[in-house]
Protein backbone atom coordinates (compact mmCIF):
# COMPACT_ATOMS: atom_id res chain seq x y z
CA UNK A 1 0.00 0.00 0.00
CA UNK A 2 1.48 3.61 -0.91
CA UNK A 3 -0.08 6.70 0.97
CA UNK A 4 0.54 8.39 -2.10
CA UNK A 5 -2.98 9.85 -3.26
CA UNK A 6 -2.30 9.33 -7.18
CA UNK A 7 -5.28 11.77 -8.49
CA UNK A 8 -5.29 14.87 -8.93
CA UNK A 9 -6.99 15.79 -5.92
CA UNK A 10 -4.23 15.76 -3.39
CA UNK A 11 -0.90 16.90 -3.63
CA UNK A 12 1.89 17.59 -1.57
CA UNK A 13 4.63 15.79 0.41
CA UNK A 14 1.67 14.25 2.88
CA UNK A 15 -1.24 13.97 0.24
CA UNK A 16 -3.55 12.58 3.68
CA UNK A 17 -2.39 14.86 6.19
CA UNK A 18 -5.58 17.44 6.00
CA UNK A 19 -8.55 16.15 5.97
CA UNK A 20 -10.89 18.56 6.32
CA UNK A 21 -13.37 19.65 3.73
CA UNK A 22 -12.70 16.82 2.38
CA UNK A 23 -15.09 14.00 1.40
CA UNK A 24 -13.28 10.09 2.69
CA UNK A 25 -14.18 7.27 1.35
CA UNK A 26 -12.79 4.30 3.28
CA UNK A 27 -13.22 0.90 5.60
CA UNK A 28 -14.55 2.31 8.66
CA UNK A 29 -15.30 -0.03 12.03
CA UNK A 30 -16.38 1.49 15.08
CA UNK A 31 -18.33 0.36 18.01
CA UNK A 32 -21.10 2.87 18.78
CA UNK A 33 -22.47 0.18 21.47
CA UNK A 34 -20.43 -2.17 23.80
CA UNK A 35 -19.73 -5.73 22.13
CA UNK A 36 -21.51 -3.93 18.54
CA UNK A 37 -19.09 -3.69 15.99
CA UNK A 38 -20.21 -1.60 12.66
CA UNK A 39 -18.26 -1.77 9.47
CA UNK A 40 -18.89 0.67 6.82
CA UNK A 41 -17.22 -0.61 3.43
CA UNK A 42 -16.26 2.01 0.75
CA UNK A 43 -18.79 4.34 2.93
CA UNK A 44 -17.72 7.78 2.63
CA UNK A 45 -17.31 10.52 5.91
CA UNK A 46 -17.64 14.24 4.70
CA UNK A 47 -15.54 16.18 6.64
CA UNK A 48 -16.36 19.72 7.64
CA UNK A 49 -14.23 22.94 7.80
CA UNK A 50 -13.99 22.34 11.58
CA UNK A 51 -12.64 18.51 11.53
CA UNK A 52 -16.18 17.55 12.65
CA UNK A 53 -17.87 14.58 11.16
CA UNK A 54 -20.68 16.55 8.51
CA UNK A 55 -22.27 13.11 7.16
CA UNK A 56 -22.04 9.63 6.95
CA UNK A 57 -23.33 7.84 3.79
CA UNK A 58 -23.25 4.05 3.63
CA UNK A 59 -22.17 2.21 0.31
CA UNK A 60 -24.69 0.96 -2.06
CA UNK A 61 -27.44 4.14 -1.17
CA UNK A 62 -28.64 6.77 -3.91
CA UNK A 63 -26.97 9.54 -1.05
CA UNK A 64 -23.89 7.80 -1.55
CA UNK A 65 -23.39 7.96 -5.49
CA UNK A 66 -24.44 11.41 -5.52
CA UNK A 67 -22.41 12.70 -2.63
CA UNK A 68 -19.25 10.60 -4.70
CA UNK A 69 -19.96 12.12 -7.61
CA UNK A 70 -20.08 16.01 -6.37
CA UNK A 71 -16.90 14.91 -4.56
CA UNK A 72 -15.01 13.71 -6.94
CA UNK A 73 -16.59 16.52 -9.52
CA UNK A 74 -15.15 18.99 -6.88
CA UNK A 75 -11.44 17.64 -6.48
CA UNK A 76 -12.77 16.91 -2.39
CA UNK A 77 -12.56 12.89 -2.66
CA UNK A 78 -9.90 11.19 -1.14
CA UNK A 79 -9.47 7.40 -0.89
CA UNK A 80 -8.11 5.88 2.42
CA UNK A 81 -7.06 2.28 2.07
CA UNK A 82 -6.06 0.48 4.68
CA UNK A 83 -8.87 -0.22 8.34
CA UNK A 84 -9.95 3.34 9.97
CA UNK A 85 -10.94 3.45 13.61
CA UNK A 86 -11.68 6.03 15.67
CA UNK A 87 -8.95 7.80 17.44
CA UNK A 88 -8.63 5.97 21.07
CA UNK A 89 -9.00 7.53 24.46
CA UNK A 90 -6.83 6.49 27.53
CA UNK A 91 -8.76 7.17 30.56
CA UNK A 92 -5.61 7.29 33.03
CA UNK A 93 -2.43 8.59 32.49
CA UNK A 94 0.42 10.03 35.22
CA UNK A 95 2.15 11.81 32.51
CA UNK A 96 5.14 12.81 34.90
CA UNK A 97 5.35 8.94 35.30
CA UNK A 98 6.62 8.14 31.52
CA UNK A 99 10.23 7.71 32.54
CA UNK A 100 9.12 5.06 35.33
CA UNK A 101 7.48 2.78 32.59
CA UNK A 102 8.48 -0.70 33.23
CA UNK A 103 10.59 0.16 36.93
CA UNK A 104 9.70 -1.15 40.24
CA UNK A 105 6.57 -3.21 39.82
CA UNK A 106 7.53 -6.08 42.07
CA UNK A 107 6.86 -3.90 44.94
CA UNK A 108 3.43 -3.22 46.34
CA UNK A 109 1.76 -0.22 45.52
CA UNK A 110 1.66 2.03 48.68
CA UNK A 111 5.82 0.88 48.84
CA UNK A 112 5.89 1.92 44.95
CA UNK A 113 4.82 5.07 45.63
CA UNK A 114 7.15 6.47 48.00
CA UNK A 115 10.31 4.95 46.74
CA UNK A 116 9.89 5.00 43.05
CA UNK A 117 6.83 7.55 42.11
CA UNK A 118 7.25 10.22 44.58
CA UNK A 119 10.61 10.90 44.31
CA UNK A 120 10.28 10.76 39.84
CA UNK A 121 7.27 13.05 40.24
CA UNK A 122 9.28 15.51 42.48
CA UNK A 123 11.97 16.39 39.67
CA UNK A 124 9.04 18.30 37.74
CA UNK A 125 9.98 21.32 39.98
CA UNK A 126 12.64 21.60 36.69
CA UNK A 127 10.22 23.11 34.19
CA UNK A 128 12.59 21.96 31.23
CA UNK A 129 12.57 18.35 32.50
CA UNK A 130 9.05 18.55 32.18
CA UNK A 131 9.12 20.11 29.11
CA UNK A 132 11.52 17.06 27.10
CA UNK A 133 9.30 14.47 29.26
CA UNK A 134 5.84 15.76 28.55
CA UNK A 135 6.47 16.29 24.83
CA UNK A 136 7.80 12.85 24.39
CA UNK A 137 4.72 11.33 25.82
CA UNK A 138 2.18 13.10 24.29
CA UNK A 139 4.08 12.58 20.75
CA UNK A 140 4.57 8.50 21.52
CA UNK A 141 1.18 8.64 22.87
CA UNK A 142 -0.60 10.18 19.65
CA UNK A 143 1.37 7.67 17.12
CA UNK A 144 0.32 4.72 19.39
CA UNK A 145 -3.43 6.53 18.24
CA UNK A 146 -4.26 7.60 22.09
CA UNK A 147 -6.00 10.77 20.31
CA UNK A 148 -7.86 11.75 23.43
CA UNK A 149 -5.91 11.42 27.21
CA UNK A 150 -7.19 12.16 30.95
CA UNK A 151 -3.85 13.00 32.90
CA UNK A 152 -2.65 13.34 36.13
CA UNK A 153 0.40 15.74 36.30
CA UNK A 154 2.42 16.34 39.01
CA UNK A 155 2.18 19.11 41.74
CA UNK A 156 3.86 21.51 40.01
CA UNK A 157 1.62 24.41 38.31
CA UNK A 158 4.39 25.48 35.64
CA UNK A 159 5.32 21.78 34.99
CA UNK A 160 1.13 20.98 34.20
CA UNK A 161 0.93 23.96 32.12
CA UNK A 162 3.80 22.51 30.07
CA UNK A 163 1.73 19.44 29.90
CA UNK A 164 -1.12 21.59 28.63
CA UNK A 165 0.97 23.11 26.34
CA UNK A 166 2.18 20.14 24.98
CA UNK A 167 -0.99 18.73 24.18
CA UNK A 168 -2.45 21.68 22.61
CA UNK A 169 0.90 22.14 20.25
CA UNK A 170 0.38 18.48 19.27
CA UNK A 171 -2.97 18.46 18.73
CA UNK A 172 -3.92 16.38 21.10
CA UNK A 173 -7.48 16.27 23.08
CA UNK A 174 -6.52 15.99 26.77
CA UNK A 175 -8.26 16.89 30.77
CA UNK A 176 -4.95 17.62 32.45
CA UNK A 177 -5.04 17.70 36.18
CA UNK A 178 -2.60 19.01 38.73
CA UNK A 179 -2.18 16.70 41.67
CA UNK A 180 -3.29 17.60 44.62
CA UNK A 181 -2.11 15.80 47.96
CA UNK A 182 -1.34 17.73 51.50
CA UNK A 183 -1.75 14.84 53.92
CA UNK A 184 1.60 14.54 55.74
CA UNK A 185 0.57 10.92 57.24
CA UNK A 186 0.91 9.88 53.85
CA UNK A 187 3.08 12.75 51.41
CA UNK A 188 6.68 12.72 52.30
CA UNK A 189 8.12 16.34 52.93
CA UNK A 190 10.11 17.08 49.14
CA UNK A 191 6.15 16.83 47.64
CA UNK A 192 3.18 17.58 49.23
CA UNK A 193 1.46 20.79 49.53
CA UNK A 194 2.20 23.27 52.06
CA UNK A 195 -2.22 24.04 52.38
CA UNK A 196 -5.33 23.54 51.69
CA UNK A 197 -4.99 26.87 49.90
CA UNK A 198 -2.22 26.17 48.25
CA UNK A 199 -3.72 22.84 46.70
CA UNK A 200 -6.87 24.58 45.80
CA UNK A 201 -4.92 27.94 44.19
CA UNK A 202 -2.62 26.08 41.95
CA UNK A 203 -5.36 23.90 40.94
CA UNK A 204 -7.13 27.34 39.95
CA UNK A 205 -4.00 28.60 37.94
CA UNK A 206 -3.44 25.32 35.68
CA UNK A 207 -7.41 25.88 34.63
CA UNK A 208 -6.51 29.36 34.32
CA UNK A 209 -3.65 29.47 32.44
CA UNK A 210 -5.90 26.45 29.88
CA UNK A 211 -8.45 28.76 29.64
CA UNK A 212 -6.04 31.52 28.67
CA UNK A 213 -3.86 29.64 25.99
CA UNK A 214 -4.35 31.25 22.89
CA UNK A 215 -4.57 28.01 20.49
CA UNK A 216 -6.44 25.81 23.25
CA UNK A 217 -9.59 26.08 21.20
CA UNK A 218 -11.13 23.47 23.16
CA UNK A 219 -8.26 20.78 22.42
CA UNK A 220 -7.50 20.87 26.70
CA UNK A 221 -9.71 20.95 29.53
CA UNK A 222 -8.50 21.23 33.44
CA UNK A 223 -9.39 18.57 35.87
CA UNK A 224 -9.61 18.89 39.70
CA UNK A 225 -7.12 15.73 40.89
CA UNK A 226 -6.71 14.88 44.69
CA UNK A 227 -4.02 12.11 44.02
CA UNK A 228 -6.21 9.43 46.39
CA UNK A 229 -7.93 9.73 49.53
CA UNK A 230 -5.12 8.57 51.64
CA UNK A 231 -3.03 11.56 50.88
CA UNK A 232 -5.38 14.49 50.91
CA UNK A 233 -6.39 16.08 54.23
CA UNK A 234 -10.56 16.14 54.77
CA UNK A 235 -10.14 20.09 54.64
CA UNK A 236 -8.12 19.49 51.08
CA UNK A 237 -10.87 17.26 50.01
CA UNK A 238 -14.28 19.61 51.26
CA UNK A 239 -12.43 22.19 49.79
CA UNK A 240 -11.93 20.31 46.11
CA UNK A 241 -15.53 19.33 46.50
CA UNK A 242 -16.66 22.90 46.92
CA UNK A 243 -14.84 23.39 44.14
CA UNK A 244 -16.11 21.11 41.71
CA UNK A 245 -19.41 22.28 42.49
CA UNK A 246 -18.70 25.90 41.74
CA UNK A 247 -17.26 25.28 38.59
CA UNK A 248 -18.38 22.30 37.76
CA UNK A 249 -15.42 20.77 35.76
CA UNK A 250 -14.52 17.16 35.83
CA UNK A 251 -12.45 15.48 39.31
CA UNK A 252 -10.48 12.65 38.71
CA UNK A 253 -8.84 10.78 41.21
CA UNK A 254 -8.08 6.78 42.61
CA UNK A 255 -11.07 4.86 44.18
CA UNK A 256 -10.80 1.58 45.72
CA UNK A 257 -7.66 0.45 44.06
CA UNK A 258 -6.04 -2.14 46.31
CA UNK A 259 -6.96 -4.05 49.53
CA UNK A 260 -4.38 -1.59 51.12
CA UNK A 261 -6.04 1.68 49.55
CA UNK A 262 -9.27 0.53 50.32
CA UNK A 263 -8.53 -0.90 53.77
CA UNK A 264 -7.03 2.92 54.89
CA UNK A 265 -10.32 4.20 53.24
CA UNK A 266 -12.38 2.15 55.81
CA UNK A 267 -10.20 2.76 58.42
CA UNK A 268 -9.82 6.83 58.55
CA UNK A 269 -13.98 7.72 56.91
CA UNK A 270 -15.51 4.22 58.61
CA UNK A 271 -17.19 3.98 55.23
CA UNK A 272 -15.88 2.83 51.42
CA UNK A 273 -14.30 5.00 49.34
CA UNK A 274 -17.08 6.20 47.15
CA UNK A 275 -19.24 6.89 50.03
CA UNK A 276 -16.41 9.07 51.12
CA UNK A 277 -16.17 10.68 47.92
CA UNK A 278 -19.57 11.07 48.04
CA UNK A 279 -19.92 13.21 51.14
CA UNK A 280 -16.90 15.41 50.06
CA UNK A 281 -18.56 16.44 46.50
CA UNK A 282 -16.17 15.23 44.82
CA UNK A 283 -18.75 11.89 43.28
CA UNK A 284 -20.19 13.70 40.39
CA UNK A 285 -21.70 13.32 36.66
CA UNK A 286 -17.94 14.51 35.96
CA UNK A 287 -16.26 12.53 37.96
CA UNK A 288 -14.04 9.49 36.58
CA UNK A 289 -12.37 7.04 39.13
CA UNK A 290 -9.58 4.93 38.27
CA UNK A 291 -9.60 1.16 39.30
CA UNK A 292 -12.23 1.04 41.30
CA UNK A 293 -11.46 -3.03 41.88
CA UNK A 294 -12.92 -3.17 45.12
CA UNK A 295 -15.90 -1.02 44.96
CA UNK A 296 -19.34 -3.10 45.96
CA UNK A 297 -22.30 -3.67 44.83
CA UNK A 298 -23.80 -0.41 46.99
CA UNK A 299 -20.84 1.75 45.35
CA UNK A 300 -21.64 0.60 42.25
CA UNK A 301 -25.34 1.83 42.40
CA UNK A 302 -24.24 5.09 44.34
CA UNK A 303 -21.65 5.58 41.15
CA UNK A 304 -24.70 4.97 38.75
CA UNK A 305 -26.91 7.30 40.45
CA UNK A 306 -24.35 10.00 40.60
CA UNK A 307 -23.34 8.96 36.67
CA UNK A 308 -19.26 9.05 37.39
CA UNK A 309 -17.14 6.91 35.13
CA UNK A 310 -14.88 4.13 35.50
CA UNK A 311 -11.50 4.31 34.11
CA UNK A 312 -10.63 0.75 34.18
CA UNK A 313 -6.79 -0.19 33.89
CA UNK A 314 -6.62 -4.22 33.63
CA UNK A 315 -2.78 -4.19 33.39
CA UNK A 316 -2.07 -2.16 36.25
CA UNK A 317 -4.32 -3.72 38.08
CA UNK A 318 -2.47 -7.18 37.46
CA UNK A 319 0.23 -5.54 39.28
CA UNK A 320 -1.44 -3.08 42.42
CA UNK A 321 -4.53 -4.36 42.69
CA UNK A 322 -4.91 -7.66 44.29
CA UNK A 323 -8.36 -8.12 42.09
CA UNK A 324 -9.85 -7.76 38.66
CA UNK A 325 -12.24 -5.14 38.33
CA UNK A 326 -16.14 -6.42 37.90
CA UNK A 327 -16.30 -4.90 34.61
CA UNK A 328 -19.33 -6.62 33.52
CA UNK A 329 -21.06 -5.99 36.59
CA UNK A 330 -20.65 -1.89 35.98
CA UNK A 331 -21.93 -2.24 32.24
CA UNK A 332 -24.61 -3.99 33.27
CA UNK A 333 -25.43 -1.43 36.06
CA UNK A 334 -25.27 1.38 33.35
CA UNK A 335 -22.33 2.74 34.81
CA UNK A 336 -20.06 4.04 32.33
CA UNK A 337 -16.71 2.77 31.63
CA UNK A 338 -13.57 3.70 29.17
CA UNK A 339 -9.80 2.14 29.62
CA UNK A 340 -6.73 3.51 30.61
CA UNK A 341 -3.00 2.38 30.83
CA UNK A 342 -2.20 3.92 33.99
CA UNK A 343 1.01 4.92 32.59
CA UNK A 344 3.07 3.99 34.92
CA UNK A 345 1.50 1.33 37.23
CA UNK A 346 0.86 -0.48 33.80
CA UNK A 347 4.28 -1.05 32.19
CA UNK A 348 3.03 -0.45 28.49
CA UNK A 349 1.66 3.06 26.67
CA UNK A 350 -0.11 1.44 24.22
CA UNK A 351 -4.15 1.16 24.14
CA UNK A 352 -3.87 -1.78 22.16
CA UNK A 353 -2.35 -3.60 25.23
CA UNK A 354 -4.97 -2.44 27.37
CA UNK A 355 -7.69 -3.29 24.97
CA UNK A 356 -5.90 -6.90 25.18
CA UNK A 357 -5.64 -6.84 28.91
CA UNK A 358 -9.49 -6.19 29.35
CA UNK A 359 -10.34 -9.13 27.46
CA UNK A 360 -7.64 -11.80 29.75
CA UNK A 361 -8.59 -9.96 32.65
CA UNK A 362 -11.93 -10.28 32.21
CA UNK A 363 -11.68 -14.22 30.90
CA UNK A 364 -9.81 -15.24 34.50
CA UNK A 365 -12.23 -13.42 36.65
CA UNK A 366 -14.56 -15.45 34.63
CA UNK A 367 -13.04 -18.61 34.80
CA UNK A 368 -10.77 -18.05 38.31
CA UNK A 369 -6.89 -18.76 38.66
CA UNK A 370 -6.31 -21.35 41.29
CA UNK A 371 -5.75 -25.08 39.60
CA UNK A 372 -6.70 -26.71 42.99
CA UNK A 373 -10.30 -25.29 43.54
CA UNK A 374 -13.08 -27.54 41.38
CA UNK A 375 -13.66 -25.50 38.00
CA UNK A 376 -17.18 -24.31 38.96
CA UNK A 377 -16.14 -22.85 42.04
CA UNK A 378 -12.99 -21.40 40.76
CA UNK A 379 -14.17 -18.30 38.79
CA UNK A 380 -17.26 -15.34 38.80
CA UNK A 381 -19.42 -16.91 35.78
CA UNK A 382 -21.03 -13.91 33.74
CA UNK A 383 -17.33 -11.76 34.25
CA UNK A 384 -16.44 -12.14 30.43
CA UNK A 385 -16.08 -9.66 27.73
CA UNK A 386 -15.03 -9.60 24.09
CA UNK A 387 -12.66 -8.08 21.71
CA UNK A 388 -15.67 -5.65 20.31
CA UNK A 389 -16.52 -4.72 23.65
CA UNK A 390 -13.18 -3.54 25.01
CA UNK A 391 -13.02 -2.18 21.81
CA UNK A 392 -16.19 0.37 22.36
CA UNK A 393 -14.47 1.04 25.80
CA UNK A 394 -11.44 2.34 24.32
CA UNK A 395 -13.22 4.21 21.84
CA UNK A 396 -16.90 5.27 22.34
CA UNK A 397 -16.88 4.61 26.04
CA UNK A 398 -14.03 6.85 26.55
CA UNK A 399 -15.14 9.53 24.82
CA UNK A 400 -19.02 9.12 26.43
CA UNK A 401 -17.45 9.05 29.55
CA UNK A 402 -15.66 12.60 29.39
CA UNK A 403 -18.67 13.61 27.47
CA UNK A 404 -16.88 14.34 24.55
CA UNK A 405 -18.10 13.92 20.94
CA UNK A 406 -15.38 11.32 20.04
CA UNK A 407 -15.16 7.77 19.27
CA UNK A 408 -18.10 6.97 16.96
CA UNK A 409 -17.96 7.67 13.25
CA UNK A 410 -21.29 9.48 13.60
CA UNK A 411 -22.17 13.35 12.25
CA UNK A 412 -21.20 15.82 14.52
CA UNK A 413 -18.04 13.48 16.27
CA UNK A 414 -14.88 14.90 15.97
CA UNK A 415 -12.59 13.18 13.05
CA UNK A 416 -10.21 11.30 15.33
CA UNK A 417 -9.39 8.35 13.71
CA UNK A 418 -6.44 6.27 13.27
CA UNK A 419 -4.98 4.25 9.80
CA UNK A 420 -4.25 0.39 10.49
CA UNK A 421 -2.64 -0.32 7.32
CA UNK A 422 -2.14 -4.81 7.78
CA UNK A 423 0.55 -4.54 4.92
CA UNK A 424 3.14 -2.13 6.61
CA UNK A 425 6.40 -3.45 6.48
CA UNK A 426 7.92 -3.59 9.19
CA UNK A 427 4.22 -4.21 10.67
CA UNK A 428 3.44 -7.37 12.79
CA UNK A 429 -0.82 -7.75 11.69
CA UNK A 430 -0.46 -10.93 8.72
CA UNK A 431 -4.44 -11.31 6.84
CA UNK A 432 -5.29 -14.58 4.89
CA UNK A 433 -8.22 -13.17 3.07
CA UNK A 434 -11.07 -15.30 4.82
CA UNK A 435 -11.64 -13.29 8.01
CA UNK A 436 -14.72 -12.11 8.80
CA UNK A 437 -15.94 -8.37 9.59
CA UNK A 438 -15.03 -9.36 13.68
CA UNK A 439 -11.94 -11.23 12.65
CA UNK A 440 -10.49 -8.80 10.44
CA UNK A 441 -10.87 -6.19 13.21
CA UNK A 442 -10.15 -8.11 15.85
CA UNK A 443 -6.46 -9.54 14.21
CA UNK A 444 -6.04 -5.65 13.67
CA UNK A 445 -6.85 -5.00 17.44
CA UNK A 446 -4.80 -7.94 18.52
CA UNK A 447 -2.02 -8.33 16.16
CA UNK A 448 -0.83 -4.69 14.95
CA UNK A 449 1.45 -3.14 16.35
CA UNK A 450 2.76 0.82 16.13
CA UNK A 451 4.26 0.11 12.34
CA UNK A 452 0.38 -0.63 11.35
CA UNK A 453 -0.41 2.65 12.75
CA UNK A 454 0.36 4.58 9.64
CA UNK A 455 -1.81 7.74 9.91
CA UNK A 456 -3.70 9.55 13.48
CA UNK A 457 -6.04 12.66 12.99
CA UNK A 458 -7.22 14.86 15.19
CA UNK A 459 -10.29 17.12 13.89
CA UNK A 460 -8.60 15.82 10.38
CA UNK A 461 -5.46 16.93 10.12
CA UNK A 462 -2.70 14.64 10.60
CA UNK A 463 -0.57 14.56 13.75
CA UNK A 464 2.98 13.57 14.02
CA UNK A 465 3.80 16.18 11.05
CA UNK A 466 5.47 18.63 13.06
CA UNK A 467 9.51 18.57 14.52
CA UNK A 468 10.03 15.46 16.79
CA UNK A 469 10.30 16.43 20.26
CA UNK A 470 14.47 16.45 21.50
N1 LIG B 1 -2.74 5.70 43.92
C1 LIG B 1 -2.28 6.92 44.25
N2 LIG B 1 -1.37 7.36 43.39
C2 LIG B 1 -1.24 6.40 42.46
C3 LIG B 1 -0.43 6.28 41.31
O1 LIG B 1 0.36 7.14 40.95
N3 LIG B 1 -0.60 5.13 40.60
C4 LIG B 1 -1.46 4.16 40.97
N4 LIG B 1 -1.60 3.07 40.22
N5 LIG B 1 -2.20 4.24 42.07
C5 LIG B 1 -2.10 5.35 42.81
FE1 LIG C 1 -3.11 5.74 38.60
Amino acid sequence: MTDQWPGPYRSGPHPWADLRNCVLSGDWFHAPVAGRLERMAGGLLEIGADGRIAAVCHAGSEEHRTLAREAAQAGRLVTLDGLMIPGLVDLHVHAPQYPQLGKGLDQPLEVWLQRYTFPLEARYADRLFARSVYRRLVADLLAGGTTTALYFASRHVEATCELADACIEARQRALVGRVVMDNPDQCPDFYRDASVAEGVAATRAVAAHIAAHPANAGWVRPVITPRFLPSCTDDMLHALGDLAGECGCHVQTHCAESDWARDYGQARFGHSDMEALDRFGLLTRHTVLAHGNFITASDMDLLARRGGAVAHCPLSNAWFANAVFPLRVALDKGVRVGLGTDIAGGPSASMMGTMRMTVAASRMLRDGVDPDRPAAERGRPGSAVDMMTAFHLATAGGGDALDLPVGRFAPGQHFDALRIDPDAPLGTMRLWGDESDEDLLATALYTASRANITHVWTDGQQTGQGPRPA
